[in-house]
C-alpha cells in the first residue's frame, strides 16, 4: 500500500473451491467470491471516512491432495479492498485486515485492541509509516491464524495508534504480503527485518516455497458487483484462474523493497503512450491503475474536456465528459514480459453502480480509476489486477504475469 486511495467496500459470498489441478507439492489456497452492493446512504464516506460498500468475502486455503488435508479460511473483503480475517490473542478476530503486496508486516488492532493471549510474548515497540497513513503500539509474538492456516510464532504488531488512511479507514489491520527483508526498521528500531506470514508458513512447513498467486476478480461494469471468484494461493498457483503459462521476470532491485518489474511499453488504442521500458510496481493495497505521468496527462488530453479530480478522496483520477462512455474509448495494451495484456475500458471506467457510493453523480461526468503513478513510473493497483494474474517469488526474486482466464 503504497498510496491508500481507494475505498469501496464489497459483500462477498462464501464459497467452497474445489481441490486444485496443481503439480505444485504444496500449496494453500485462498478462494473468495464477492459481489458490490452499494450501501443505502448511511454509509461513512459521507462523513469522509470510508466507503459505501459493506463488503465480506470468504476464502478456502486447500492443500493438495497428496498433502492429505485440507486449511479453510473464512476472510472478509472489500473488492476494491481486499481484506482478510486474521485470528490472534487467544481467538480474537479481526475481520477486515487489508491484503497488501506492498508492505511486509501484520498488524492488527485498528478497531478494537488487540489483547494479548497465552501465545503472546511481548517483544518491542513498532511503528509503521504508509502513504496514506500510520500505525504505531507494541509487538508481540503469537500465534496467527488466517482462517485455519496457522502460524505458530508469527510478529505482529498490536496498534494502539493510527491516523490517516483515508478511504480505506476503517480497517481493522494490515496483512503485508511484500518481499521479504522490506519491513526493517517497523518492529525494531534498528534496520532489522522480520518474516513475513508466508516466509513463516514456509518455515513452519506449511507450504514448500514462499510464492503465493494472486487474483483479483471483476466487478460488473454497470452494477459494480462482483462476478466469480477471487483467489490468493499460497504456495504455487491456481492454473484455472490464468490463460496459458507465467511469464516470469525478474524483480527489480533492491529485492527487499518492493513487487517491482520493468514493463514493456503501453499504448491506448493505437496511440503509443509509453514507448520505453519503465519501472512498476503491484500493489493490491491500493485501488487505481497508475501510468507514468506523461502517460497520464496524455489520456486526460485524448478526450475533449477529459479532467482530473482535484480534490478529495478520489483526487488525481481522470474524468472524462458524461457522455463519453464504453464504447468511445480504446483499451489500453500493455507489453509486458513475452506477453500483451488488454485493460479494457470496462476495467479503467468505475462502474456506474458504485457512484453513490463514492459520492459520485451519474450524468456529472464519466470517472475512471486512472491516476499517474509518478514521473516514469506505473503503480497498478487493483483495477489492474482484475485483468492479471499476478505470482511472487520471495525465493528466485522474480514476478509472474499471465492474462487472467476471463476478463469481466
Ligand atoms: C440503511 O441501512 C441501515 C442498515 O441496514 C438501516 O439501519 C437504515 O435505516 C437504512 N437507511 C435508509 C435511509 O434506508
Ligand atoms: C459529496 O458530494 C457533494 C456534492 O458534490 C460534495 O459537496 C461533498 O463534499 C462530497 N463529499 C465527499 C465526502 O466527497
Ligand atoms: C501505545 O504503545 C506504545 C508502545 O508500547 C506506548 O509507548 C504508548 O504509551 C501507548 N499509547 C497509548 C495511548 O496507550
Ligand atoms: C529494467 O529496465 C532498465 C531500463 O531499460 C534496464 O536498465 C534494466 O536492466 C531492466 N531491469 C531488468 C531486471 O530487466
Ligand atoms: C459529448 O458532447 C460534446 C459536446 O456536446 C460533443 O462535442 C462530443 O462529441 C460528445 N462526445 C461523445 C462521445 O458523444
Amino acid at each position: 500500500m503504497h498510496r491508500l486511495v481507494q475505498v469501496l467496500t464489497a459483500c462477498l459470498a462464501a464459497t467452497t473451491s474445489a481441490a486444485l489441478p496443481t503439480t505444485e507439492p504444496k500449496i494453500v489456497t485462498a478462494a473468495f467470491a464477492s459481489y458490490l452492493a452499494p450501501d443505502n446512504g448511511s454509509n461513512s464516506l459521507k462523513r469522509g471516512k470510508t466507503s459505501s460498500f459493506d463488503a465480506y468475502f470468504s476464502k478456502q486455503y486447500l492443500l493438495n491432495s497428496d498433502v492429505g488435508h485440507t486449511i479453510d479460511a473464512i476472510t472478509s473483503n472489500a473488492v476494491l479492498k481486499p481484506l482478510v480475517t486474521v485470528k490472534a490473542g487467544d481467538g480474537q478476530t479481526f475481520k477486515k485486515v487489508l491484503i497488501d503486496t506492498g508492505s511486509a508486516i501484520i498488524w492488527l488492532g485498528g478497531q478494537k485492541a488487540y489483547k494479548p493471549g497465552r501465545n503472546s510474548h511481548d517483544l518491542a515497540d513498532f511503528g509503521v509509516q504508509y502513504g496514506a497513513g500510520g500505525v504505531s503500539g507494541r509487538a508481540y509474538t503469537d500465534k496467527v491464524t488466517i482462517g485455519d492456516a496457522t502460524v505458530k510464532s508469527q510478529i505482529i504488531g498490536a496498534s494502539n495508534d493510527t491516523s490517516g488512511f483515508g478511504l480505506v479507514y476503517p480497517i481493522d489491520g494490515i496483512l503485508g504480503l511484500g518481499p521479504s527483508g522490506s519491513n526493517a526498521g517497523q518492529i525494531f528500531s534498528s534496520d532489522e527485518s522480520t518474516p513475513t506470514f508466508v516466509e513463516n508458513l514456509v518455515a513452519e512447513g506449511t507450504i514448500d516455497k514462499p510464492v503465493f498467486g494472486i487474483y483479483i476478480n471483476g466487478l460488473d461494469k454497470a452494477t459494480g458487483k462482483e462476478v466469480g471468484h477471487g483467489e490468493i494461493t499460497f504456495g504455487g498457483v491456481d492454473q484455472s484462474k490464468f490463460r496459458g503459462n507465467i511469464d516470469w521476470i525478474p524483480q527489480l532491485e533492491p529485492y527487499n523493497f518492493h513487487w517491482e518489474f520493468n514493463v514493456t511499453s503501453l499504448k491506448f488504442g493505437n496511440q503509443v503512450l509509453v514507448p520505453d521500458v519503465a519501472p512498476a510496481r503491484s500493489d493490491t493495497g491500493v485501488l487505481p491503475f497508475g501510468l507514468p505521468f506523461d502517460a497520464f496527462i496524455a489520456v486526460m488530453n485524448s478526450v475533449p474536456g477529459g479532467d482530473v479530480i482535484a480534490s478529495g478522496p478520489l483526487g488525481g483520477l481522470i474524468t472524462f465528459p458524461a457522455n463519453v462512455t464504453q464504447k468511445d474509448l480504446p483499451s489500453f495494451t500493455m507489453q509486458l514480459g513475452k506477453q500483451t495484456y488488454s485493460i479494457p475500458p470496462a476495467k479503467y471506467l468505475i462502474p456506474k453502480g458504485a457512484y453513490a457510493g463514492l459520492n459520485l453523480t451519474v450524468g456529472e461526468a464519466t470517472y475512471t480509476w486512472i491516476t499517474s503513478g509518478g514521473r516514469g513510473r506505473y503503480a497498478l493497483g487493483q483495477k489492474w489486477l482484475e485483468s492479471v494474474y499476478t505470482v511472487y517469488d520471495m525465493e528466485k526474486h522474480r514476478v509472474g504475469f499471465a492474462p487472467v482466464a476471463s476478463i469481466v
